[in-house]
């Protein structure tokens, strides 16, 4: 397999084993595929052609203006494949991109063909991609199930080949119209979406009426028809994915005259509970925070990652930083990525300082906000926590990870989302 980038630094460093994003277990495979010559990275799309039959276009998709997916990228990678295609080659989508977009994809590819005068066969099937950040391996490795949208048997033979390893025990492959396929990655990331959203609502709702959204939490996950994935209530969600693929979502309503008010909402919702965790700290506060310092937990949108896409740590960041106040910051993983992300400005005088470990964030802190429910962060020390913070010290806490009843008793005060 050969992956191709037009950014020459991430090839080069590929190239020498360095991995331009964390993923748990993903350098180790690298490195031994690399060495045994199953692997290799190049940034010439044509180079790698010549040795490929299966061309997966997995290119970004970022918001247009207007919400829509951006598709120059994937349109770009369709022009350069017809304008070197010399021999039958399936096109596989595997981008997270709108319904008619493998039309799209084909015509560019056929109108570069004919620009050559050249007449190849090829086939273009949409393969959306299901994997989770920070669990990535196992996600390929043992899908729930593979969207296959295929028009031709020879794309859909191919595509069973292909993925054969995988589906040894029984038959994950579900195949379907090309457009349906397309439809299915967004609905599943929106309907997950749905479900954080929804949550959200009935946590402030809980905070308002005394309730505590833990136990209400637990009472309707055990549920089956329910469940208890993605109920979680949070300062929202982030990430290369939800925030994203709802707004193209959204815009594909539009474009058919439908207003979607359901998914309208749910990221009305989640925009407002990115501020949620602010909110709180301004009623305690007040909201001039000069002088007041903080400790921030977790940068990341999620743990296991290094993605600060859209995380919530950067609208917090800047809330409490436009508030007069002073962070210091600690993230298990992602920290080289906030020094690249965040505005200099920030670390410029002082206001923002990132340190290396938990509990230097906490030095002389007023109050600790936790954005990323990271593993290290769910049974710290309390007693060395309240002795490093100022007096009357006080714990916001975005993702629910400590019990009220204890933090009292601890000598915090303490805000949850819902408790
Ligand atoms: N990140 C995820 O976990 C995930 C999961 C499922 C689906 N997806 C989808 O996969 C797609 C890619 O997501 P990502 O997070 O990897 O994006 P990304 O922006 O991190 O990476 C995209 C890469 O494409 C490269 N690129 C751009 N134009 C190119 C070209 N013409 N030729 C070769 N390379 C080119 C860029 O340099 C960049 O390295 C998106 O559609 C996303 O929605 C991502």
């Amino acid at each position: 397999m050969t992956c191709v980038d037009v950014d020459q630094r991430k090839i080069e460093n590929l190239n020498k084993g360095i991995l331009p994003i964390y993923e748990p277990g993903l350098d180790a495979m690298v490195e031994h595929n690399a060495r045994d010559g199953r692997l290799a990275f190049t940034s010439s799309l044509p180079e790698a052609m010549r040795s490929s039959d299966v061309y997966f276009i997995a290119v970004g998709t970022p918001p247009g203006e207007d919400g829509s997916a951006d598709l120059q990228y994937v349109l770009a990678v369709a022009r350069e494949i017809g304008a070197h295609l010399e021999r039958y080659a399936l096109v596989v989508d595997k981008s997270t991109v709108p319904v008619g977009t493998a039309e799209q994809v084909r015509a560019a590819i056929d109108s570069e063909l004919e620009r050559r005068g050249v007449h190849v066969e090829f086939d273009v099937v949409s393969n959306p991609e299901f994997l989770k950040e920070g669990a990535a391996i196992h996600d390929f490795m043992k899908p729930d199930r593979i969207v296959v949208g295929a028009e031709s048997d020879r794309a859909i033979d191919l595509m069973r080949e292909l993925y054969a390893d995988f589906t040894r025990s029984h038959d994950r492959l579900l195949v379907m119209g090309v457009r349906d396929a397309e439809m299915t990655k967004y609905v599943a990331n929106a309907m997950l979406a749905t479900k954080i959203s929804f949550m959200n609502e009935v946590a402030n709702l809980c905070d308002r009426m005394g309730v505590d959204v833990e136990n209400v939490r637990t009472g309707i996950g055990s549920d089956s028809r329910i469940g208890y994935s993605f109920i979680y209530p949070g300062c929202g969600y982030g990430g290369s994915c939800f925030p994203k693929d709802v707004k193209a979502l959204i815009r594909m309503a539009g474009n058919h005259d439908f207003v979607p008010s359901v998914l309208e909402a749910v990221e009305a919702r989640n925009e407002q509970q990115k501020g949620y965790l602010f909110e709180k700290i301004r009623a305690h506060y007040g909201p001039d925070l000069s002088g007041r310092r903080f400790a921030l937990w977790g940068l990341a949108f999620k743990p296991g990652t290094d993605d600060m896409r859209e995380a919530a740590s950067k609208v917090l960041l800047r809330q409490l930083i436009d508030a007069g106040a002073s962070v210091r910051a600690y993230d298990p993983i992602a920290m080289d990525v906030a020094r690249d992300e965040l505005p200099a400005e920030w670390f410029g005088d002082g206001r923002l300082t990132l340190v290396d470990h938990q509990y230097d964030a906490l030095r002389d802190a007023d109050a600790l906000a936790l954005v990323t429910e990271w593993k290290p962060f769910r049974h710290p020390d309390f007693d060395a926590m309240r002795r490093l913070m100022r007096p009357d010290p006080a714990i916001f806490d975005g993702r629910n990870q400590y019990q009220p009843e204890n933090m009292q008793s601890d000598g915090f005060v303490y805000y949850g989302v819902g408790r």
